[in-house]
């Protein structure tokens, strides 16, 4: 008998978009499935531990872990993370949070004019750099979907972020897709995951964070 690589850990992830409101009716939101996170959540289950998933509005059906809390906004996934993030061992930030949020929001539908109209917005907190910076930070991985530079990017994120580890990947092949082709990087270097379907490159992932939780639990 082989105990599972993640057996009695507890795992927090983030999956999917944010959607941020302007009015009753319209917002703003980005083009993140929730396919690559609802995949590492399965994937962290599969490995033996407990899993709690943050998930913006997604299509896919959510995976049978632990539990699930469907949010819709930055500020209500931020708020689910601080409420869940105490006693867990593992942080994996895959969400696609919007960066920003209208300044303000209406509950009604608004009018056309003819006028222009010119909205004004605001940043919204970074999740992931305020659990890694809590006195009792998880153990906690990165995303960065890149466009460009994609190595040179994450890296860098990495470093603002002090995470033990990013995951880097092209935004242009893994939006929408069912395929991906993960690029970890952590403190040994930088390794390419081949490309595969979205739950192999889950499963390779989860091995490689259960890996690298066990050698920073053993200093
Ligand atoms: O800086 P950037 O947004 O590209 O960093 C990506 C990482 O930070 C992802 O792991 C994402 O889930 C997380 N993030 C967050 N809150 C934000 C923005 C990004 O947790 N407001």
């Amino acid at each position: 008998f082989q105990p599972k690589s993640l057996s009695g850990k507890r795992v927090l992830i983030t999956a999917g978009p944010t959607f941020e409101a302007l009015d009753a009716v319209r917002g703003l939101t980005n083009l993140s499935s929730g396919k690559m996170g609802l995949a590492v959540a399965q994937a962290a289950g599969d490995a033996g531990a407990q899993v709690t998933l943050i998930c913006g509005p997604v299509c896919s059906p959510l995976p049978a872990v632990h539990q699930c809390i469907s949010i819709v906004s930055a500020a209500e996934m931020f708020a689910a993370v601080k409420d869940a993030v105490q006693d867990n061992d593992i942080f994996i930030s895959i969400a696609a949070v919007a960066d920003y949020r209208p300044a303000e929001s209406f509950e009604h539908k608004l009018k056309k004019t003819a006028a222009d109209l010119t909205l004004t917005l605001v940043p919204n907190p970074d999740i992931l750099q305020h659990v890694a910076s809590l006195p009792n930070a998880p153990f906690c991985v990165g995303f960065a979907a890149e466009t460009e530079a994609i190595e040179q990017h994450a890296a860098e994120k990495r470093k603002k972020k002090k995470l033990p580890l990013i995951v880097a990947n092209d935004a242009r092949l893994a939006i929408g897709s069912d395929d991906n082709a993960l690029i970890l990087l952590d403190d040994a270097g930088t390794h390419h995951l081949p490309k595969a379907g979205k739950m192999q490159q889950a499963r390779l992932l989860i091995d490689h964070i259960a890996h690298l939780y066990n050698q920073h639990t053993k200093k």
